[in-house]
């Protein structure tokens, strides 16, 4: 660590995007569809399609699958040192159940990697990002069933045998807790969310935290070098009154999302959770081997954190969320993105804090950004975006990142959010733009796809040369 920056010295800076949000390439190289394909205005409460239809933008999405070596050049002039990506499970298992992986979705992972070593950007992956092949939605209702857990191991045992030796950090799921909240996109469930038993959607949930715990025991022989992170949604929750119930609520908000990351960490299921699933009737099948499985714990915890929220024990002040996955009521003293999130870059320090006291493993911050509509413009014959709302937004939670490592809280690394322009998961539109690359694609699908360098662009490349010293200056 040196006088001028608060960010230690290897410090992984760098970008993240999803497989479905950015490649496209639907239909190509064998790929097979996953549930995205269907899922034409985003995966929070609207419907899907039967099939692919022309208006879903994740078609074609942002076209990495042809132009991933021009994106990487572009992150490598922002001298990005990780870049998080997923892996389409139905490029390489394209309808979920075969005995053979798909050689072509494998060698197009190849190329990918063959880009970032050229570049030296150490590649993070994640293995599920709410792709599962739509097949096994359809044919066995997703991770309600015990099934899955199969498909995703020898899905996952290709993986780590193929880029096993290229590939130190590997995230088993996108934002876990998110099934219970958005179970089609997230784990694959057919059936309609008002048709769903708790019982059903607790399960499934079993059933992913298991087939984690088993690809990490997995990775320990096949790739012993590979590191292999749990990835939850986090979102700090405030009571909206100091009234002892509201801070209870607050509690149980918290026991609500932070199981995932307990039972990842301490290989079982905490008292609270025993109790919910007690009171609400729900027994889960859970074997001895199931037991045994979750005992494998993850290295470290990884995260996106976005905004904050309030609860409140009043069930008239509780709101409908907007447009996040979780819901919650709104804070009064924060002020939101054109999407409804709030802006709260000091509640990225507390959840660094928290999940530091609480779990004591290192954290990687893998998803955060200001998703907002761009303008391109033109400067001195140069097309581009004048973000300063952007760079506003990231400086202000970086310095709260910087902050809590202050505190003593160990973090590897950071990876903003939609580096490139991608579709949005939860309302499917491109004018939802995340970047510090503009992409020429709008919402109806018209444009060139040409990339254009952001302000932000040189914002962060300067960030990540100067260690985060630039920051302060
Ligand atoms: C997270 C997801 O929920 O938030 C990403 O892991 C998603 O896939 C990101 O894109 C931002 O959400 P949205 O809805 O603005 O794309």
């Amino acid at each position: 660590m040196t006088e001028t920056t608060m960010f230690p010295e290897g410090f992984l800076w760098g970008g993240a995007t999803a497989a479905n949000q950015v490649e496209g390439g639907y239909a190509e190289g064998g790929k097979g569809l996953s549930v995205q394909d269907v899922l034409p205005h985003g995966g929070i409460g609207s419907p899907r399609s039967r099939r692919p239809t022309p208006e879903n933008l994740k078609l074609e999405a942002v076209d990495f699958y042809h132009r991933y070596a021009e994106d990487i050049a572009l992150f490598a002039r922002m001298g990005f040192k990780t870049y998080r990506f997923s892996i389409a499970w139905s490029r390489i298992f394209p309808r979920g159940d075969e005995a053979e992986p798909n050689e072509e979705g494998l060698a197009f992972y190849d190329r990918v990697l063959d880009e970032l070593e050229r570049h030296g950007i150490e590649p993070l992956v994640t293995i599920s990002h709410y792709e599962t092949p739509l097949h096994l939605a359809e044919a066995y209702d997703g991770w309600t069933s015990r099934e899955l857990i199969g498909f995703y191991e020898r899905y996952a045992r290709v993986l780590l045998e193929r880029y096993g030796s290229r590939v130190t950090y590997w995230l088993t799921f996108n934002e876990i807790n998110s099934l219970l909240h958005a179970p089609f996109m997230s784990g694959g469930i057919d059936t309609p969310r008002e048709e769903l038993s708790e019982q059903a959607l607790y399960q499934a949930m079993h059933h992913e935290l298991v087939a984690s715990a088993r690809v990490t025991r997995m990775a320990r022989e096949v790739a012993p070098a590979a590191r292999i992170g749990c990835m939850v949604l986090s979102m700090p929750v405030y009571p909206l009154t100091p009234d002892p119930a509201d801070a209870l609520s607050v509690m149980q908000a918290d026991h609500r999302n932070l199981v995932y990351g307990d039972v990842h960490v301490r290989g079982r299921y905490p008292g609270y959770f025993l109790r919910t699933l007690r009171e609400e009737g729900i027994e889960l099948e859970i074997t001895e081997q199931d037991r045994e499985d979750l005992t494998h714990t993850v290295d470290f915890v990884s995260f996106s954190y976005y905004m904050s929220v309030c609860e409140s024990a009043d069930p008239e002040r509780r709101e409908p969320g907007r447009g996040n996955i979780l819901g919650g009521i709104p804070n009064p003293a924060l002020e939101a993105s054109e999407w409804g999130w709030q802006i709260d870059p000091v509640g990225l320090r507390l959840v660094l804090n928290q999940f530091w006291d609480r779990w004591q493993k290192p954290l990687f911050i893998v998803e955060n950004g200001l998703g907002a509509k761009d303008e391109l413009v033109e400067v001195d014959g140069v097309r581009t975006v004048l973000d300063d709302y952007r760079i506003s937004y990231l400086r202000d939670h970086l310095l709260q990142v910087g902050e809590a490592i202050r505190d003593g809280v160990e973090v590897l690394g950071y990876t903003a959010w939609g580096c490139i322009d991608l579709v949005s998961a939860s309302t499917a539109q491109l004018s939802k733009r995340y970047g510090f690359i503009y992409v020429d694609r709008d919402d109806d699908g018209g444009g060139t796809l040409e990339r254009y360098p952001k302000k932000s662009f040189d914002w962060y490349a300067e960030v990540i040369r100067t260690n985060g010293a630039s920051l302060t200056e």
